[in-house]
């Protein structure tokens, strides 16, 4: 395979489970080393050990990303890296009139804030040395209306809305910013959902769920040099729309 990353280090969050563990593997075995973020040591030491398997180095860097002074030590801790996938997030889906103060809050602060405090602060040591690359994990759900999924939508709405502004403030010094929005993907996080989410993979043109590993092919194109004209663009990794009638 083409090492697309050799000499990079990627910090992808999220990367106990799910898309954030494919990715964190897609862009080891193109030769990136990897910071593994998340929360669960249980998860994150499957996650050190398949990336370093495929020869890359690899170390766990634990935050709670709901809370901001975790993220901020999380970004002095890791210093510099070439491409962050913002990955963790959570999806607790209830209607606008089920849904609680605490629930609102956790996905702006997981969905919205951590990203935005993590590219405050790494973004502009990736401008001054010319190059990096921020990939936004965004959804189906910032575009489409779910009944339960207004406030996990928004948050995705309001990434893909910062992921154009990043693309924007970073672009002139060679940092691309874009975000890739998954569709119904078999994961950790979705297995909760049982049947009803099976459903949602009849949904789409492709007739089927995605695995975690196919989310995380688009996410590597696009922070690889094969996107280096892409910026600003949140790719569209949903299994194509189905036609009506
Ligand atoms: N799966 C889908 O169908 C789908 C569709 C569209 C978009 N997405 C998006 O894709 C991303 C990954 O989804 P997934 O299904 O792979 O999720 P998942 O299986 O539930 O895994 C979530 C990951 O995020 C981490 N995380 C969650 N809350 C955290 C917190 N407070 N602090 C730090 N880390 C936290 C978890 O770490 P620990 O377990 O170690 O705490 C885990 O690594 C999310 O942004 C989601 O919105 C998913």
């Amino acid at each position: 395979m083409h090492r697309n990353f050799a000499q990079q280090t990627a910090l992808v969050t999220g990367a106990t489970a799910g898309i954030g563990r494919a990715t964190a593997l897609a862009l080891a075995a193109r030769g990136a080393d990897i910071i593994v973020h998340g929360r669960d040591e249980q998860r994150a030491a499957d996650t050190l050990d398949r990336v370093e398997a495929l020869g890359a180095t690899a170390r766990f860097e634990p935050a709670d990303l709901s809370d901001p002074a975790q993220v901020t030590a999380l970004t002095e801790r890791v210093g510099q890296v070439d491409i962050l996938i913002n990955n963790a997030g959570i999806f607790h889906f209830a209607r606008t009139a089920d849904t609680t103060p605490a629930t609102f809050d956790a996905h702006i602060a997981i969905n919205l804030r951590a990203p935005y405090l993590l590219v405050q602060a790494l973004a502009p040591a990736m401008a001054e040395r010319g190059h990096g690359a921020v990939i936004n994990v965004s959804s189906g759900a910032a575009d489409t209306p779910g009944l339960g999924s207004g406030i996990y939508g928004a948050t995705k709405a309001a990434l893909e809305s910062l992921t154009r502004v990043w693309a924007a403030e970073y672009g002139p010094a060679g940092v691309r910013v874009n975000a890739v929005a998954a569709g119904p993907t078999r994961t950790e996080g979705t297995a909760a959902y049982g049947d009803a989410f099976r459903s949602a993979g009849r949904a789409v043109a492709l007739q089927r769920l995605a695995e975690p590993e196919e989310i995380a092919g688009a996410i590597a194109f696009m922070a690889s040099p094969d996107a280096s004209y892409v910026n600003g663009a949140t790719l569209s990794a949903m299994g194509g729309q189905p036609a009506l009638g």
